[in-house]
């Protein structure tokens, strides 16, 4: 159990409890990481047959023991784990206070756990009927498992908004938000859908059944991943790992998906929607996160080379603004994990508005992949650390594929162009392995502004968003305050932050407004600014410049947003590193953000 909330960690971390069942039912419960639960247990005789254990990101109520999961029912008979939102808790526990019942904690996972008790005392219910009859009363988002003391056999799980997996083993059932704790002991699973309920026994049944009582045929699927992909593979943390894995994953990306040779893309899903593609009258982007970052890109890609409208939207923001979406609009949605609430709602938003939904995603069988019309797979294996990067170069790869074969498609493009830009794509994991080799000298960077407080991040074009990637990154795992700005945008306001304190990274690989940039940086240098640019090889021009230099190899603009954002990746990691952060678990963070 320990060692499957070891694997699930990077979801959340900031307590974590297990409950057991064997005979009678202990529970225990930690404030920090996986691992204080896992010190406090050693020694003790904890051993089950039936078990349920959490790791949290804390939504209702402080990190702290008693806010930790699992909860338990006031008579002591249930208990429960639970991700998501009881968006109506209050109403519950107002109602529940009223009819005696006590609570311990803050959360909002303890009035679930009341409600179902009282439902299930009052009529007499098995432990499922009560789930049942409870979630009807539920506003909001769950994925939860449920034990019950006095039905001991069994485990009731259910989901909504929330991501809930079933591993099927030869004597055995493992329930997880996700495949990682389960690949380990089988590949055959079934993914719970919204609104339903599964009941696992000892005697190996698995029952599924809707929360209005409707029965339903589990699905069952082969997991594709390989456990090996889910270790650190020799290197200090995944997010190193992940940063080096680039190359790899970009030609993974890429695999029978195109051929520079031939001058041919082969994307399945626009295949089956190319006419619908081709005559989109605007596509609308959402994402959240670095996702929406790659959206940016991707703003100027299917732009520049579809002349295709697109508008980019945190997904959040999107859902709640009474959008104005078209039957003839293409939604495309970018996540990583395919599980961000906020996504997942604005998507729904958009089908009910009828528009075709594209999904560029990451895990396999993720809720965003199986709400979508088409889609591809980025395919970059399993992004443990919290902090995005493969992802991110995964979505872009993807996201060129998909701008060029529409461009092509609707004759927008050159064929010559459009076979340069094909054969310069396979030549980027090469590009990456030549920027790679550079660590040392961005660690020495990383040295000498460890101890910054702040920092700007300055790019144009394709690279204004990568400049805002970069802030990210060194925001949420340094917790360096940092910003990203379009670089002719600095003088309307940012600028007055410039002193010698202040390093300004500037991305300047562009080609087109290159002397612009240029410009931006000697108004950086004249009020003191240290200046750290990223310029192609053999720039010598800003060189002179610039404070430090960190050259990467020249590519066709539309493509230099995959080489650019390397380094930035790097020299986050670097600083986190050098101020003694948890790179992989950053304070306040989660991998997978399945609440609104
Ligand atoms: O799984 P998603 O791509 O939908 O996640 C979106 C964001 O939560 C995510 O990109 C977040 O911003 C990362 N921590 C960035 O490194």
């Amino acid at each position: 159990m320990i060692k499957g909330l070891h694997r699930l960690e990077y979801r959340g971390y900031d307590s974590a409890g297990i409950a057991l069942l064997n005979g009678s039912l202990t529970i225990i419960r930690r404030k920090g990481k996986v691992k204080e639960l896992e010190d406090f247990a050693e020694g003790q005789n904890l051993v089950g047959t039936v078990g349920i254990g959490h790791t949290r990101w804390a939504t209702h109520g402080k990190p702290d023991d008693r806010n930790a999961h699992p909860h338990l029912s006031g008579n002591g008979r249930l208990t429960l784990v639970h991700n998501g939102i009881i968006e109506n808790y209050d109403t519950l526990k107002k109602a529940l206070e009223k009819l005696g019942h006590e609570f311990t904690s803050e959360t909002d996972t303890e009035v679930l756990v009341h409600l179902i008790e009282e439902l299930q005392s009052r009529d007499n219910l098995p432990i499922e009927e009560a789930v049942r009859v409870a979630l009807q009363k539920v506003v909001g988002a769950y994925a939860i498992v449920v034990i019950d003391k006095e039905d001991p056999e069994k485990l009731v799980a259910a989901r909504k908004a929330s991501p809930l997996v079933i591993g099927i083993g030869n004597d055995d059932f493992y329930i997880a938000s996700d495949a990682t704790p389960i690949i380990e002991y089988t590949k055959k699973v079934v993914y719970l859908n919204d609104e339903e309920i599964a009941v696992v026994k000892k005697d190996g049944n698995l029952q599924i059944f809707t929360i209005n009582n409707e029965l339903q045929k589990p699905k069952v699927q082969e997991l594709d991943m390989e456990i090996e992909r889910l270790e650190k593979a020799g290197y200090d943390s995944f997010m190193l790992k992940e940063i080096y894995e680039q190359p790899q994953t970009i030609a993974d990306a890429m695999r029978g998906r195109m051929n520079a040779g031939e001058s041919w893309i082969r994307l399945g899903g626009i295949a089956e929607y190319a006419n619908k593609m081709v005559n989109a009258k605007r596509f609308i982007i959402v994402a959240c996160g670095t996702s929406w970052h790659a959206g940016l890109i991707a703003e100027y890609l299917f732009e520049d080379l579809a002349r295709i409208p697109v508008e980019v939207e945190y997904a959040s923001e999107f859902r709640y603004r009474n959008p104005i979406i078209n039957e003839n609009d293409v939604v495309i949605a970018l996540s990583q994990s395919g599980e961000t609430a906020d996504t997942l709602a604005a998507l729904e938003l958009a089908r009910e508005k009828g528009a075709l939904i594209y999904g560029i995603v990451n895990v396999v069988g993720s809720s965003i992949s199986r709400l979508t019309d088409a889609g591809s797979y980025i395919h970059a294996g399993p992004e443990i650390g919290v902090a995005s990067t493969k992802a991110f170069t995964g979505q872009l790869t993807l996201l060129t594929l998909m701008a060029l074969k529409i461009a092509h498609l609707k004759g927008n493009i050159t064929n010559s162009y459009f076979h340069e830009l094909l054969t310069e794509l396979e030549n980027i994991p090469a590009k990456i392995e030549r920027i790679l080799e550079k660590s040392p000298k961005i660690e020495y960077i990383a040295g000498e502004f460890k101890n910054t407080n702040n920092a700007l991040y300055l790019g144009r074009g394709y690279n204004f968003p990568v400049a805002l990637e970069g802030a990210l990154k060194l925001k949420e795992i340094s917790y360096i305050h940092a910003e990203g700005y379009p670089a002719a945008e600095m003088k309307h306001g940012p600028i007055a932050l410039i002193d010698e304190n202040m390093p300004v990274i500037v991305i300047a690989n562009n080609k087109s407004a290159y002397e612009k940039i240029a410009s931006n940086i000697q108004e950086v240098k004249a009020r003191k600014g240290v200046v750290i640019a990223i310029v192609e090889e053999g720039d010598d021009f800003i060189k002179n410049m610039a404070d430090y230099t960190i050259e990467i190899t020249a590519t066709e603009e539309p493509l230099s947003p995959l080489l650019s954002v390397i380094p930035l990746q790097l020299l986050a990691y670097y600083i986190a590193i050098q101020r003694g952060c948890n790179v992989d678990q950053p304070r306040n963070l989660a991998k997978s953000v399945t609440v609104e």
